[in-house]
Order: structure tokens, then sequence, then C-alpha cells
């Protein structure tokens, strides 16, 4: 039986969607427990504080999204239990959509044009190729991999910088502490799609962005615990960065009186480059519920010592 914990989004789509893929299996909807020894699996963005005090029977744990650190940041999870998360290809071309626009948006100036149309200015400001666009990657994970190899086949110049060493075709690859500097270095237009963990947590601060080229443009769709916001601030007001994206905050959602809404350089949306989609991700859930049962290997663990 599979327990719904739905306190971001509406559950009906996912109750369909599981009825057509699995019309034997059981759902319930919290708080509707029933019996807690029933419940083999628990689906939730981020479980409810005595969640592991009821349920003692759970075979896993299933992420309602991509990122895991909300949970894992949250209330103790029992060590032993896996944590699987949602990789679906809805969600994968949400988040290229969502990166593709910014990084245009920046390539060819339009947040100057914006400007420059509101106080009625014709000025035609310098051009540059795709092929001499430099972009970098921070994370070549799921999201990170897609959206660099979309922008290589755009022809842009493009970079991405991860844990372990990788390989994409059109892609340079940077590594690790090692291999920052000169990732960040090349890079003017720098986007942030890594998980939020002990080692990335307040990255994109004071002294990366002073690592870029000067006039560089940063975009995050990671997590606002990524970004140091007064860093960010400061290093826009200094002419260190031209602009930002930003989808993701310290604190969501972002307060009236945060001077982030107002600010002339960044791009403000409210957490929503991509979301999953119970169309394409419930066969996911259904199918860890099929392995769970087998005793197989789930699909998109999490590994709890790297926290992503
Ligand atoms: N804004 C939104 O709407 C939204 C939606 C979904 C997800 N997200 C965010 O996007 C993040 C990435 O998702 P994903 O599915 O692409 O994640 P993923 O598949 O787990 O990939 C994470 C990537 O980050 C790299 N990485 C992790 N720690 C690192 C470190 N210390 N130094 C350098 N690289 C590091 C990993 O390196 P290795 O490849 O070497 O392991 C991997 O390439 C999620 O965790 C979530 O926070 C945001």
């Amino acid at each position: 039986m599979v327990l719904v914990y739905a306190s971001r989004l509406d559950p009906k789509p996912w109750l369909e969607a599981f009825g057509r893929l699995m019309p034997e299996l059981e759902v319930r909807v919290w708080p509707e427990i029933g019996n807690p020894d029933e419940v083999e699996v628990l689906l939730a963005w981020r479980p409810p504080d005595d969640a592991f005090q009821r349920l003692t029977k759970l075979r896993f744990l299933q992420v309602f999204g991509m990122g895991a650190d909300q949970l894992l940041r949250s209330i103790p999870i029992p060590p032993d239990l896996p944590i699987a998360r949602l990789v679906d290809p809805d969600q994968t071309q949400g988040m290229r959509e969502w990166v593709l626009y910014h990084v245009l948006r920046f390539h060819r100036r339009f947040h100057l044009y914006d400007r420059q149309q509101r106080a009625a200015e014709w000025v035609r400001l310098p051009h540059t190729d795709a092929q001499q666009r430099r972009i970098g990657i921070m994370g070549l994970g799921a999201l990170g991999s897609d959206a660099a190899r979309t922008l290589a086949q755009l022809n842009f110049e493009v970079a991405g910088w991860s844990r372990s060493p990788k390989e994409i075709p059109g892609v340079a690859a940077f590594h690790g502490a090692d291999g920052l500097a000169a990732f960040l270095a090349r890079t003017e237009i720098l986007v942030c799609l890594l998980p939020l963990t002990d080692q990335t947590e307040g990255i994109l601060n004071r002294d990366l962005f002073h690592r870029l080229p000067r006039g560089a443009c940063v975009i995050n769709a990671g997590r606002g615990g990524h970004c140091v916001i007064e860093d960010l601030l400061a290093a826009l007001d200094s002419g260190q960065l031209e602009a930002a994206a930003l989808d993701v905050f310290p604190t969501e959602p972002l307060p009236a009186d945060s001077p982030i809404w107002r600010h002339p350089g960044i791009t403000a949306t409210p957490h929503v480059a991509t979301i999953a989609t119970a169309r394409s991700a419930a066969g996911q859930v259904v199918e860890n519920i099929r392995r769970a049962r087998a005793g197989a290997a789930l699909l998109n663990l999490i590994d709890r010592n790297a926290g992503y």
C-alpha cells in the first residue's frame, strides 16, 4: 500500500495515474493512514515530523521530486530506509526550457534591451556569436547534463563541472575542487544545477563571483541555499556580475520586503523551473514498488553519504 503525503501538490492526478498503471495497488492519502503497518511506501516531498515513528514497515521512501535535500535535512530518517527520487523526462524538459530561456536572454542581451525599451533608447549593443559565448553548467547530473547537451547542440561553447569526471560530447568537462577555478575563469554565463549538500551550500558566494570574468551572468535553479544573497547583490551592484536569474531562494516564498524583488539586475521566478508530473513520473513509482516487492534494486536511489 502507498501512502501519499501531498503537502505541496494535488494528489488527484497521482491517484488516477496509479489506478491506471497498477489497478490492484491500494493508495491512501495522509492523514487517512488506516493501519500504519500496511504502508509499504511513503510518497512525499518532505514527510511529516512523526512519519517514521508511525510507519515502521516501510520498504522505501519515494521523494516527490528530483532533489532530496529538503528531506535529508529535515527529520531523522531511519538509516537503512532506501530513499528514491524521481528522474523523469517531463521534469528534465521543463528545466531545459527554463535554462534555455535565461541563457538566450542573457546571451542576446534581452535583459538590457528590456531596460532600453522602457527608456525609449535605440542602442545596438555588441553582438557575440553562440560559438564564442562561454556557458558553464555546475552539476552534470540528470538536469545539468541535459542542459549542457542542449546548449552544445545550439553551438554554444559549453563547459560543465561535477564531482566526478564526465564525458559529454561537445562539453568541456571539469571536476572537483581542483577543476573549479579554471571552469569559472572561462564562464560568462554560469548555470547552477547542483544538489544542495554540505559541500555545495553557499557555493555561489563572493569568492566564486570574483573568479568569473567581470560582467558574467549567474542563473540558479538548484536550491536557494546555494546562493549567498548579500554577496550576489554586492557583486551585481559593483558590476562584477551583470545580471542574475533565480528560481530558488533561501526563504520560500520570497518575503515581500526582499531586495531581490526590486533589484534591476535580477529576474526571479517562484520555484517553477520544473515540476514532476504524475503523467510522466508515476510509472517510476510503480516500477519501484514492483522492484521492492521482488527484492530487486530500486531506480534512482539517493546516496545518503553523498547527500544527493
Ligand atoms: N528549481 C527547480 O524547479 C528544480 C527542480 C528539480 C531539481 N532542482 C534542483 O536541481 C538539482 C540537480 O538535479 P539533478 O537531478 O540533475 O541532480 P543529480 O542527477 O543528482 O546530479 C547532481 C550533479 O551535481 C554534481 N555534484 C554534486 N555535488 C557536487 C560537488 N560537491 N561538486 C561538484 N559537483 C557536484 C554531481 O556530480 P557527480 O556526477 O560527479 O555525482 C552531479 O553531476 C536537484 O538536487 C535540485 O536541487 C530544482
